[in-house]
């Protein structure tokens, strides 16, 4: 088992926790995988009916991991990252998340992907890209205004500001807002009940909502192009560089 994501069958709901805590569960290329090859096998296995996304300790995701960034980059279609988000926008399987902490980057805009967003009271979301240097990911340059309305998604996306819980249930970006110490029963016990549910027609169901969002996987591809060359501009590599070295970026040569 890939311990930095623990993939678990439970009466029909498959769960994967990310489980790095002490990276704050930054996301790997492994992580990756583990998530993909997850959604994919609910879509095979009669057994899986769900898919419930969640994080260990005190944070659902601080988004991908800025070293793989500079080490690793995404390039094309065959990346872990690109073919985690490709999978999440195409796939009929329902999807559950339960927020356990701050969800940032992918934390936040694989969320529009789901059918149902659980969330801590304290938890907050947060789409930084602009810090460092990067472009909205996971189709959320098209989700997130029509989630939030224009402006609310351009404070996240174009300036980079972080909403708390309440405001993203006012929004709509979550579901319901449970206390610390009731999400996961709580996520579990929706979860089993809809593994309950028929799977095909469950399936069907997403697959005529999602038709509408036909244009998503143009739009992926798009601002993965975009993500690429931004990731090797000059102020990219300064943001992500100076993440890791603990200290403020500097764009003034870049
Ligand atoms: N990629 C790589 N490493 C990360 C990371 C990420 N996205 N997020 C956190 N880490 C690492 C830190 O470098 C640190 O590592 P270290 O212990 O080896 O020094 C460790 O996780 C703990 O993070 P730290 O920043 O000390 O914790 P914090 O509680 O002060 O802050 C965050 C937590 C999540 C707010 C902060 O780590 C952060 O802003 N992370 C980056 C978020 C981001 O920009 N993600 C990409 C979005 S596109």
């Amino acid at each position: 088992m890939n311990q930095e994501a623990i993939v678990e069958l439970d009466s029909g709901v498959l769960s994967v926790c990310f489980n790095r805590p002490e990276k704050k569960n930054a996301l790997t290329q492994s992580m990756y995988r583990a998530a993909t090859e997850a959604i994919v096998r609910a879509e095979s296995d009669a057994a899986v009916k769900v898919v419930v996304f969640t994080g260990a300790g005190d944070i659902f995701t601080s988004g991908n991991d800025i070293n793989d960034f500079l080490s690793v980059p995404p390039d094309g279609e065959d990346s872990p990252v690109v073919q985690f988000l490709m999978v999440l926008a195409d796939t009929d399987i329902p999807i559950l998340a339960a927020v356990n902490g701050r969800a940032i980057g992918v934390g936040t805009t694989m969320l529009m992907h789901c059918e149902k967003v659980y969330a801590v009271d304290t938890a907050s979301f947060a789409t930084p890209f602009i810090n460092l240097a990067v472009v909205p990911e996971a189709g959320s340059s098209l989700l997130m205004p029509k989630f939030l309305g224009y402006q609310q998604a351009a404070r996240m996306l174009v300036f980079g500001e972080a909403i708390d819980a309440q405001t993203a249930k006012a929004c709509g970006l979550v579901s319901e807002l449970c206390a610390a110490g009731t999400l996961m029963t709580t996520v579990m016990d929706d979860a089993r009940r809809i593994a309950t549910l028929p799977k095909k027609a469950m399936r069907n169901a997403k697959r005529l909502m999602r038709m509408a969002e036909q244009p998503l996987r143009d739009r992926i591809v798009h601002e993965m192009k975009d993500f690429g060359e931004a990731l090797n501009s000059p102020e990219a590599q300064e943001a992500m560089t100076a993440f890791m070295e603990k200290r403020p970026a500097d764009f003034s040569k870049c």
